[in-house]
């Protein structure tokens, strides 16, 4: 997967004509690559454009400019022979887990969703598979009828990892995925998608204002400051050798780099 000059500008309005006055260049100019397995961090203070590039790669988000191939192809064009097979290919997981799985739902239907999207499978292989998803996240079967306030912060992580692996994807991109929850479940939770990356190679981009969070993670990083990269390189260089006065702040604001020691 790979960004070309990627370019997201949001409109401004104000006034009670509501018009538009200005634009917020929340990505600016980015290129990113993101190699078949490999885990790419991307870090960066609030508001630096960090999400809208993960919205952009999931198709929630309309680029202004810039390109987004994907086995050879632009995704962003209109008529794409397998955007289906990109959608199926590359899932989220998202910060907030609260608000990004369906309360009504039981953990069921919320794991079964994206199989139904794209697959049709007859309800015994079905299940099949979702008691499977649910074994490889770790969860009991007799949670599969109940709801998502019925579990703590790190379980519907847990649900929100289980959905996403759900179409065996190529990429996921992991928007802040342990930020809302207790320091002393991130390490677990971190550990848990490490172990499934690996088992099933899928590539990540892993999103995260934490560069604590981050080294712990990935394999290269690239540091983003109001929608632009301003460093990218092996987590090690960037680590040890930090070039751009930015990600030097970066570094120093971390609350503690070994994440198995928080708590
Ligand atoms: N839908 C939107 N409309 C207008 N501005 C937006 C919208 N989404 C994000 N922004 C702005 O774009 C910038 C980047 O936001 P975001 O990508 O969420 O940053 P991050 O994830 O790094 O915190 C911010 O200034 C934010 O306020
Ligand atoms: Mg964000």
């Amino acid at each position: 997967m790979k960004l070309n000059n990627l370019k997201v500008h949001y409109p401004i309005r104000s006034g009670f004509l509501n018009r538009i006055t200005g634009q917020v260049y929340a990505v600016d100019g980015v290129d990113l690559n993101i190699s078949e397995g490999e885990t790419v961090g991307l870090v960066g203070e609030s508001g630096s454009g960090k999400t809208t590039i993960g919205k952009i790669i999931v198709g929630l988000e309309q680029m202004t400019a810039g390109q987004l191939i994907y086995q050879g192809q632009d995704i962003s064009k209109k008529r794409v022979r397998n955007k289906i097979q990109y959608n199926k290919d590359v899932q989220m997981i998202f910060q907030d887990s609260m608000s990004s799985l369906n309360p009504r739902k039981t953990i069921y239907d919320i794991i079964a969703e994206p199989i139904r999207n794209f697959e049709k499978l007859e309800p015994i292989a079905e299940k099949k598979r979702i008691l499977q998803l649910l074994d490889i996240v770790g969860l009991p079967q007799e949670t599969l009828t109940q709801y998502p306030h019925q579990f703590s912060g790190g379980q519907r992580q847990r649900i929100g990892i289980a959905r996403a692996v759900s179409t065996n994807p190529k990429l996921i991109v992991a928007d802040e995925p342990v930020s809302a929850l207790d320091l002393s479940v991130q390490a677990q939770v971190l550990n848990f998608m490490k172990q499934i990356q690996k088992e099933m190679n899928i590539a990540f981009l892993f999103i995260s204002h934490d560069l604590g969070v981050v080294r712990h993670m990935t394999d290269n990083i690239a540091v983003m400051h109001y929608g632009r990269i301003v460093e990218k390189g092996s987590r090690d260089a960037i680590f040890n050798h930090p070039e751009h006065i930015y990600t030097k702040r970066l570094l120093s604001s971390i609350p503690s780099i070994d994440i198995s020691k928080r708590e």
